[in-house]
Order: structure tokens, then sequence, then C-alpha cells
């Protein structure tokens, strides 16, 4: 069993696996522990599809290419993609993407949404930014599906290339009305699994007492 400190340090993005098949008990055992992942009012707004076929994974893939496209066409361009939720603008670049190109391969693909009916928007109500804090009530339990995988010897990665083109895809997904597209994960046993993983160090983030504080020092 890994301890907890090692999980959180070392779980980093995978996205090659083997062919190795991950069971549906498997599956079921991951979302068995996220489910104590915190929301909102303990609303628990999450809802899992568990996509095996595989002419949805291809239609899933047709959406997000895309959205793949635009973002490197914008990294190429040394811009920031999407911020703000913006397109950059820049003309898109058809990069190879394994997780999007060979989407069958993958072990498993949750696809996860987020009733919004169930979550409170506590900024909600600032209209000089987007609003951030709803997304709080359902990334814990995507994370809690990364670590519950990590635990049993799986890796896996969060993207979101695909909530860029909700629209499309929720017809294909039969997403329910008044529900967001939160993220896609996709799970299996790694190829390779990256544990040393890069991440600003506690000094160039945290201050006392104001953001523009002194450097905490321990
Ligand atoms: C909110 C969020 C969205 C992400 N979206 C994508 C994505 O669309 N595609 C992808 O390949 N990885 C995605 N990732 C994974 C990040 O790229 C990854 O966590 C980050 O680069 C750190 O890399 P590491 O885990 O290898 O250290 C996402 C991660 C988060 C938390």
């Amino acid at each position: 069993m890994i301890d907890i400190t090692t999980a959180l340090r070392t779980n980093g993005s995978v996205r090659g696996f083997t062919p190795e098949p991950v069971s549906d008990a498997v599956v079921a055992a991951l979302l068995d522990d996220a489910r104590f992942a915190p929301s909102g009012g303990n609303q628990q707004p999450w809802r899992v599809a568990v996509v095996k076929d595989a002419a949805v994974r291809r239609q899933m893939a047709d959406h997000m290419r895309p959205v793949w496209q635009e973002y490197m066409g914008a990294q190429q361009a040394g811009k920031r993609a999407f911020a703000f939720g913006k397109s950059t603008g820049d003309a898109p670049i058809a990069v190879p993407n394994a997780l999007i190109d060979q989407i069958e391969t993958v072990p498993v693909v949750l696809a996860i949404a987020a009733d919004l009916r169930r979550i409170a928007i506590m900024d909600g109500n600032q209209d000089q930014r987007p609003a951030i804090v709803g997304g709080a009530s359902i990334y814990p339990f995507c994370w809690s599906i990364l670590l519950a995988a990590k635990a049993r010897g799986l890796g896996g990665v969060l993207t979101t290339f695909l909530s860029r083109a909700e629209q499309g895809a929720a017809p294909v997904l039969g997403l329910p009305d008044g529900h967001a597209l939160a993220a896609t994960i996709f799970l299996g046993v790694p190829t390779h699994q990256n544990t040393k993983l890069r991440r600003n160090p506690v000094e160039t983030f945290a201050t006392v007492d104001r953001f523009d504080g002194p450097p905490l020092a321990p």
C-alpha cells in the first residue's frame, strides 16, 4: 500500500497504457473510494459515464481533436490558450495526440459530469471574472479517482478538452439537462509514470497575512 504523502507527491499524469484491461469491478472500486470526496453542502453532484463503446469514444475524440489543435496553435504562437475562456485566434495545428487518436485502446474512459443545480457557485456574482468556486464541488472527486487509481497500481490523467466542446458532445453522451461536462479521465496500467513532478516551491506562492505579505519562512 502506498502512503498518502507519497501518493500526493508522485501522482503524475499517465497518458500511455499497456493493453491490460481494467475490469468493471476495479472501476467500481475506484469510484467507491472517490465518492468520499468533499463537495459543497455534501451535494455530491457527480455523474460518471464509463464509456466503453468504440463508436461513442470515437465521437468523443472527434469533438476533442479541434480543441487540442486550437490549444497547440496557441502554444506554438507563444500564447496561453483559453485564458478567460477566449480563443487566441491562432491557426490550429494538427499534432498527434495518442489519447485522442487511439481513444479506443485506452483501458478506461470516464466522462465526468456535474449537476449544476446542486452546486452553490459562491463567486457566481463576480461580473469582472469567470466563476471558479463551483468546480471545487467536482474536481476533488476527479482527483480522488486518480489517487484511488494510483493506490491500485493504475495511472491516468484528467483532461478537459471535451468540456470546451460540451455542446457537441452532450448528445453523444446523453448529458442530462443542467449538467456540465467537467472532465474526461483516462485510466489504465501505466507504460510509464513520471514520479518526479515539476512543481513550484512553497516560497513562490505562500505569504503571511496577505498575498503581498512576506514569504512564509519555515
Ligand atoms: C483542470 C485540469 C485540466 C487538464 N486538462 C488536460 C487536458 O485537456 N489534456 C491533457 O493531456 N492533460 C490535461 N491535464 C493534465 C495536466 O496537463 C497535468 O496535470 C499537468 O501538466 C502536470 O503534469 P504532470 O502530472 O505530468 O506533472 C489537466 C489537468 C487539470 C488539473
